[in-house]
């Protein structure tokens, strides 16, 4: 991906929460052309919603060199008792059913291009949450597609995932959820910004994922059953 800064365009789904929002700012501190896209862009729950997101980023910036998934929704406590349809569709289809057709849309843009897709998933990808089993769930399966993906874009474009640790906590809750990571603190958006530029440059990387987590995945003492 060695091209002049000016000519680099993304598609950032998710462009307008938290953590989508710091990595937009970056990329275009970086000199990217950047379309950063909210729910009202296209509704990442459907096929169509997807490829409309895709056909405007591509009439906004004529060719695509880089989409990062960061859309997310449905991240609501339940026990398993408490799980309705409703909520496991909340959980399941932006994350997974969106990731994948957000990738189908985009695919020739990014073949193109040689470019590359990231996939921002979570530390839940790889963690059994019992008080968010379907958001775990959705995870685990963007954390699949991360490889399935890499391997039917390959050899053309690239395709890693992110899995953040606490980066942008609910106000109040800093202090338990910097306590879960080995670093003792909560991380920031611009931690997952810095990974997703650490992947635009890192052209022999593909098919893995980047854990930006201060240890999260491994400080295990706090685990309990609910
Ligand atoms: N926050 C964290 O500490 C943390 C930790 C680990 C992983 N993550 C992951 O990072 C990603 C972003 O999290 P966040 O905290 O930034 O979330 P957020 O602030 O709630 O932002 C969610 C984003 O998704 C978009 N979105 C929601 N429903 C959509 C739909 N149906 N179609 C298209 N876009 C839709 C929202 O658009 P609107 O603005 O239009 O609603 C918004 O841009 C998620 O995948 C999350 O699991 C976050």
């Amino acid at each position: 991906m060695a091209l002049p800064s000016a000519d680099r365009k993304a598609l950032v789904a998710g462009g307008t929460g938290r953590v989508g929002s710091a990595i937009v700012e970056r990329l275009r501190a970086e000199g990217w052309q950047v379309l950063a896209a909210g729910s009202a862009d296209g509704d990442l729950r459907t096929r169509a919603g997807a490829a409309r997101l895709v056909e405007r980023a591509r009439a906004e910036l004529g060719s695509l060199d880089l989409v990062v998934h960061c859309a997310g929704a449905g991240f609501i406590p339940s026990s398993l008792a408490e799980v309705t349809e409703e909520s496991w569709d909340e959980a399941m289809d932006v994350t997974a059913k969106g990731t994948f057709f957000l990738a189908q849309a985009a695919a020739p843009d990014l073949r193109a291009t040689r470019g590359l897709l990231v996939i921002v998933e979570d530390v839940a990808s790889f963690q059994a949450w019992t008080s968010f089993p379907a958001h775990s769930a959705a995870k685990a399966a963007q954390a699949m597609l991360t490889r399935v993906l890499a391997r039917a874009l390959a050899p053309e474009a690239r395709v890693c995932g992110i899995a953040p640790g606490p980066v942008a906590v609910e106000p109040g809750q800093e202090e338990r959820r910097a306590a879960e990571t080995l670093l003792g603190r909560v991380g920031s958006p611009e931690d997952v910004a810095d990974a997703v530029v650490y992947l635009t440059g890192a052209g022999y990387v593909t098919g893995t994922t980047l854990v930006v987590d201060g240890g999260r995945l491994l400080q295990t003492g706090h685990l309990r059953r609910p």
